[in-house]
Parts: structure tokens; sequence; C-alpha cells
């Protein structure tokens, strides 16, 4: 079964480059329906569990780093097919593969600060979305 919904963040390289207001833009213009948002900063323990699944990997320290260095926007999208329709929007983890017009050819900066996150499955849609927002923050 799939469900309707994926989870991002804006991450921290491109609030710093001041590109919340245009991923928005881009979020809605694809057809995503914001039913949760906030702007928030993630702790070093947040990122670390958020992040778990690559905690052997060697990049894990600086990615924890990174995503802890500043504020970044959390939300929970609604769509049909959202999960995949999402991965196609923001595009390859590295930039430089990214498909023209996808957010990640547009404002990332690197392979390590690729300024969108998107889920990879319903699983990890909902467990990433609940470990963002209360029930009562969902719309
Ligand atoms: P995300 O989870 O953030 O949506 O990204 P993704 O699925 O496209 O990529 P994933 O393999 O899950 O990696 C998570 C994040 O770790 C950073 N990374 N750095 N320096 C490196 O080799 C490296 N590889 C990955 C990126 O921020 C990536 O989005
Ligand atoms: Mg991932």
């Amino acid at each position: 079964m799939t469900t309707r919904r994926t989870f991002t963040m804006i991450k921290p390289d491109a609030v710093e480059n001041g590109h919340i207001g245009a991923i928005l833009e881009k979020i809605n213009a694809a057809g995503f329906k914001i039913v949760a948002m906030k702007y928030t900063q993630m702790s070093k323990r947040d990122a670390e569990t958020f992040y778990a699944i690559h905690k052997e990997r060697p990049f894990f320290g600086e990615l924890v780093e990174f995503m802890t260095r500043g504020p970044i926007v959390a939300a929970i999208l609604e769509k049909d097919n959202a999960v995949e329709d999402f991965r196609a929007l923001i595009g390859a983890t590295n930039p430089a593969e990214a498909a023209e017009g996808t957010i990640r050819k547009l404002f990332a900066t690197s392979l390590g600060e690729n300024a969108v996150h998107g889920s990879d499955s319903d699983e990890n849609a909902a467990i990433e979305g609940a470990f963002h927002f209360a029930g009562r923050e969902i719309f």
C-alpha cells in the first residue's frame, strides 16, 4: 500500500543561501500540499537519530555536523505518489548528477550539502514525519 505523504527538510545550506522561498515555490508548483511545517534546528542527538541508518558510513560525522549547524525547514507533503514524485522533483543526491530543473540542480552546493532531504519510502516518510511533528501539528 502506498500512502500520499512524504517528509522533507530544507537543509542548512539552502537556508543560509536564502533559498527557502524559491524551494517552497517549486514544491507548491509541483502540486504538493503542505500538511505540516516548522522552522527548527536539530541537536546533535536529533541528527544522529534521524540519520542512524548511515552511522557506519564514512561521511556520518560530516553529515551530523552539517545538519546541526543552522536551522532547517521541516515539512510533511501530500500528493498522489508523494515519495517517488518528490524524489524526482529534488533530483540525484549529488547535484552534479541531478537533472536540469530539479531542486538539487538549482540550489544544492555539493554532494554533502545538497539543499533538501526527501524520504526514500512510505515507511520512512511516516517515521521521519513522526520524528519532527506531533499529531496536532499535522493538518
Ligand atoms: P537524503 O536522505 O538527505 O534525502 O539524501 P539521499 O537519500 O539522496 O542520500 P542518502 O544516501 O540518504 O544520504 C544522506 C545524505 O548524506 C549526505 N551524503 N554525503 N559526502 C558524501 O559522500 C555523502 N554522501 C551522502 C548528503 O547530504 C545526503 O543527502
Ligand atoms: Mg536518504
